[in-house]
């Protein structure tokens, strides 16, 4: 009862869910089994499409998700990925023809692919990492923002932006309703999200710390292990900031931007890389682990549903003891 007054907001009534709790799409983590776990603790997860190369494989992913869930469940279409693979279209064909009522757009601008979703009355959450984005996404039909500040694992954008400053800033320049992103992983995070104007929160590092991530335990030790300080942004001299955790890749990666090497030779580090295979295999210390600076925080590897719980009774006692 509580819970229900205390957690409806505009994203839990968009989504229909009982909490506003979301986990973002993970490259080569969001399957089956994470999404179902997310949804069945009643958060909401996406489907990563982007590292699956293949709609058949999309349909596959999503009708093993239906059978582990009966609640609502999205897919996330990676814009970034889409000048690499050309699949967008393709996977929105399969997201219509599954039924799938919400999807997450991110890494470029998402008016091409809003306007299929939206005729098919598709919900439209696009991720965005300045309020000058998310003008452009609201103005191109989009339902909600999922505002990303620097601290946030993957792409936190070039512009340098913390969440305390951002989203405050975006909140006041859109419409739509906001949801938080970066560095979040407790309760203290959502009650600050929703004081400071979002209507929800997105995750992905907490989530990628918990049991049902298919990140090797020695990755899972990292993250435990992990200071706030000890990730990094990468790819910043590509226009394609990066943070994960830093090792020795990392060192090298850095090393080589700063004497000028070319797109071609710092990206020859990714080729061929099988992010699932890599991250199930765990040589934490030698491949891109996205990571964001909320590692700081996180001191356990819980289920999902016991990260979402905690969440919800953190906040609960923030929101009663002020
Ligand atoms: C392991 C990992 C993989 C990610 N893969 C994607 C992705 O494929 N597409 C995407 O839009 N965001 C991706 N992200 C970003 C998350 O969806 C989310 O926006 C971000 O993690 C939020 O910040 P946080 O890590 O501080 O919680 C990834 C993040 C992590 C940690």
């Amino acid at each position: 009862m509580f819970e229900d007054v205390y957690m409806k907001t505009k994203i839990t009534e968009m989504l229909g869910i009982k909490y506003p709790i979301l986990c973002g799409g993970l490259y080569g983590l969001s399957d089956a089994n994470l999404v179902s776990s997310v949804c069945n603790a009643g958060g909401l997860a996406f489907i990563s499409s982007s590292d699956l190369g293949d709609k058949e494989l999309l349909r596959e992913e999503i009708q093993k998700t239906k059978q582990l869930t009966s609640n609502p469940f999205g897919v996330n279409i990676s814009l970034l990925a889409e000048t690499k693979n050309n699949l967008s279209h393709d996977y929105i064909d399969v997201i219509i023809e599954e039924h799938i009522p919400v999807v997450e757009t991110s890494g470029n601008n998402p008016a091409e692919y809003i306007k299929r979703l939206k005729a098919e009355n598709i919900k439209v959450l696009h991720k965005v990492v300045t309020a000058r984005h998310a003008i452009k996404a609201e103005e191109a039909g989009a339902d909600a923002i999922i505002l990303v500040g620097y601290s946030a694992g993957g792409h936190p954008g070039m512009e340098e932006v913390g969440l305390f400053v951002n989203l405050p800033e975006t909140v006041r320049s859109v419409n739509i309703p906001v949801i938080a992103a970066g560095g979040i992983c407790s309760g203290e995070g959502l009650a600050c999200s929703l004081i400071m104007g979002a209507e929800g929160i997105l995750m992905g590092t907490a989530f990628a710390a918990t049991q049902e991530s298919l990140f090797h335990d020695n990755i899972k030790n990292k993250i435990l292990q992990s200071k706030s300080t000890d990730t990094v942004v990468v790819f910043k001299s590509v226009r394609n900031a990066f943070r994960c955790y830093k090792n020795n890749l990392t060192q090298k990666i850095i090393e080589l931007e700063k004497n000028n090497a070319s797109p071609q030779e710092l990206f020859s580090y990714l080729k061929g890389f099988d992010a699932k295979k890599s991250y199930m295999e765990g040589d934490a210390d030698n491949i891109l682990v996205p990571m964001g600076q909320a590692a700081g925080l996180i001191d356990r590897i819980p289920t999902c549903r016991e990260l979402i719980d905690n969440i919800i009774s953190q906040y609960d006692s923030i929101v009663l003891n002020h």
